[in-house]
């Protein structure tokens, strides 16, 4: 009997999930393999990030990845993604400029990356950028809160709607971009209080990191997760594995085992007929004696 297909989420399912009392399961992904075991973990959503610049690419902030560096990335997950939801997310300088830029690169994420939707960060003007591509007939995700394109602007790497102030306009952002059209969106780094707010004021699904228990899913970043980021930690990251550890003890017993001689052994070897394992070494001998002969 051939396995069953996997069979590919819709908005409406995606939709579905919170509105009947369940959460959403989003991480992010870069790669083939990574991607698959995301699917077959039953994760809802992957988000090929723009932390891509920083996880994968070793940039110090998500500004400088291209639009051809996630577009590779996007077409990896994709191949590999056959039923969790993918989100592309449009990287910095790919869709402030003007709505037909941002247009073009959203259907470059569709058509030539095989991503379901895209995400983008902010409101403001960038609910025009949303207006448009939703245009185009392509689902968009929104972002507000800790908007890492923006943390220059913004005074760095912080949490955002600690005051009254910041958290009202935060959650005037939310409700612009479920009017703009946006499917769901992203709340980051800011208190449960005001994210829990705002999912109750918003139809459509609110995602979470470092925003409390209160939204209708969580996304984590693949590294955060798994125990793979050197460095500085989010305060609200949990770690479900120390994957970097693991990784680390590997890598030294396999160059042990290399520099003792212990690797690889018989098992790792590919076998040859004794017959034709004569005739090469009867053929080399008379090769050798020949070359002595002059
Ligand atoms: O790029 C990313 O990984 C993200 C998530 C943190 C939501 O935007």
């Amino acid at each position: 009997m051939s396995e069953p297909v996997a069979k590919k989420m819709t908005l409406p399912e995606f939709a579905g999930i919170s509105a009947s009392g369940g959460r959403i399961a989003m991480v992010t992904a870069y790669d083939s393999s990574s991607a698959r075991l995301a699917d077959e973990a039953g994760i809802d959503v992957i988000l090929v990030g723009d932390s891509a610049a920083m996880t994968m690419l070793g940039h110090e902030s998500t500004v400088p990845v291209t639009m051809d560096e996630m577009l590779m990335m996007t077409r990896a997950v994709a191949r590999s993604t056959r039923h969790a939801l993918v989100i592309a997310d449009m990287p910095f300088g790919t869709y402030q400029a003007s709505d037909d830029e941002a247009v073009t690169n959203a259907i470059r994420f569709v058509k030539d990356g095989g991503a379901d939707a895209v995400k983008v960060e902010g409101a403001g003007r960038t609910r025009r950028r949303i207006r448009a591509i939703l245009g185009a007939g392509i689902p968009v995700m929104g972002h507000v809160g800790l908007t890492p394109q923006s943390v220059t602007k913004l005074g760095g790497y912080r949490a955002r709607g600690r005051t009254a102030s910041e958290a009202l306009a935060i959650y005037d952002a939310a409700r612009s971009l479920e009017r703009a059209g946006c499917f769901s969106v992203v709340l980051e780094a800011i208190p449960p209080q005001v994210a829990e707010r705002i999912s109750a004021a918003l139809t459509i699904p609110t995602i979470g990191i470092g925003a409390g228990a209160g939204c209708d899913g969580q996304v984590l970043v693949w590294h955060d997760l798994l125990g793979l980021t050197t460095g500085h930690v989010p305060k609200f990251v949990k770690a479900y594995a120390a994957l970097s550890e693991t990784i680390a003890t590997a890598l030294r017993s396999y160059a042990g085992d290399v520099r003792a001689g212990s690797f690889p052994e018989a098992v790792h070897t590919y076998g040859m007929p004794a017959d034709e394992l004569g005739r090469f070494e009867a053929t080399l001998r008379e090769l050798e004696r020949r070359n002595e002969a002059g």
